[in-house]
């Protein structure tokens, strides 16, 4: 089964292509590497030992997404290509509805087209916002989003239902992801953040790498058990395997109007704090850092309840959160050096 991966030389993406591949399905990257380097392709060539087809495009590009889709006949398509700043989609909402929805409706239109029947969507957990109760299922309701970022992602999400419901051919789980970190366990593909990082663990380890001062952990006077938030933290190979588990779903069902989404987490919160210990602990560093004040926007408190993916895509996260943090370490340590 050939798959088209957007976003293929992303984080996810480049996880993701590599674990296509161990399940014996043949990947196909486009990427414009906005965020993003050729060298992903060489780590991925180095762990798979295969060069699979890349095309630098973008998929807001409906002609050479067409010509693609004509010239490779795909049997399925994993959506990760979108902006995914939060911060930046506040300050450039346009650019965010723009990118991450016309992306998305160029590729579903494509896919009727040329009847390509499966479609994976890179969804959030932040399309609870702030859940009334935890762990959330996938029947708690959706909350407003709290950025432009937040809102692409559940917009996203109303397209494909209405997109699916109207029978085009096409079949679709919207995965929400919980908090994914770590890299693969080789070292040879990770996370590369742009500038300087927003997001918790690229911030740590680039500042236990000496690259930043100080973290700020951001509020200490949460309703939690330390005061800081708490979490879903998800090793991105189980994330990874959680895509090829979707298509073998997909491929499964044969109701031509298939629509499901499936929360992807561990089913267990830490907070940050926890987090910034395991780190200490499992790779024997010191981390400077301090605690700030809250950071406006975050939510409280968030995990998963994963009883929906686990039995009706058999799919569990394998790995701990001590081990995505070895495995970031180990990749941070790796880029510094380079
Ligand atoms: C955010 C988005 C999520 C998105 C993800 C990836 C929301 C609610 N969530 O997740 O949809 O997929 O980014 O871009 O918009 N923290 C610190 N210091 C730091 C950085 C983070 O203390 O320097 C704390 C945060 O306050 C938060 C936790 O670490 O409590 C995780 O933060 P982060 O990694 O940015 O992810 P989220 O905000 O959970």
């Amino acid at each position: 089964m050939k798959i088209l991966v957007t976003g293929g030389a992303g984080f996810i993406g480049s996880h993701t292509v590599v674990e296509l591949d161990k399940a014996g399905f043949e990947p196909v990257i486009i990427d414009n590497l906005y965020n993003s380097n050729l060298g992903v392709l060489d780590g991925i060539k180095q762990i798979t030992g295969k060069d699979f087809p890349f095309y630098e495009m973008d998929c807001n590009d409906s002609e050479k997404v067409r010509e693609l889709f004509a010239k490779e006949k795909f049997d399925g398509v994993i959506h990760f290509a979108a902006y995914k700043a939060v911060g930046e989609s506040v300050e450039k909402p346009l650019n965010y509805y723009e990118n991450n929805l016309i992306s998305l409706m160029v590729l579903l239109r494509a896919m009727t087209e040329f009847n390509v029947p499966n479609f994976v969507f890179s969804s959030s957990c932040t399309v609870y916002g702030q859940p009334d109760a935890i762990p959330v299922t996938e029947q708690t309701p959706r909350k407003p989003a709290n950025s432009p970022y937040g809102n692409t992602k559940a917009i996203g999400e109303d397209i494909i239902r209405d997109y699916i419901y109207a029978k085009p051919g096409v079949k679709a789980i919207s995965l929400r992801y919980f908090n994914p970190i770590g890299a693969h366990e080789s070292a040879l593909i990770g996370e590369l953040p742009n500038g300087v990082p927003s997001n918790l663990v690229p911030y740590i380890t680039q500042t236990a790498a000496g690259l930043r001062k100080s973290l700020t952990v951001f509020g200490s006077d949460y309703d939690t058990p330390d005061g800081t938030c708490i979490r879903d933290f998800i090793h991105v190979v189980d994330l990874a395997k959680a895509h090829v588990k979707a298509l073998e779903l997909l491929e499964s069902e044969s109701g031509p109007d298939y629509y499901d989404v499936f929360n992807v987490g561990t089913g267990e919160g830490y907070t940050v704090l926890q987090l910034i210990n395991t780190f200490e602990q499992v790779n024997g560093v010191k981390l400077n850092y301090s605690i700030g004040p809250r950071r406006e926007g975050d939510v409280e408190k968030i995990y998963a309840q994963s009883d929906k993916v686990n039995n009706v895509m058999k799919w569990r996260a394998e790995k701990t959160m001590a081990e995505a943090l070895r495995d970031a370490w180990k990749w941070q340590l790796k880029i510094t050096a380079q």
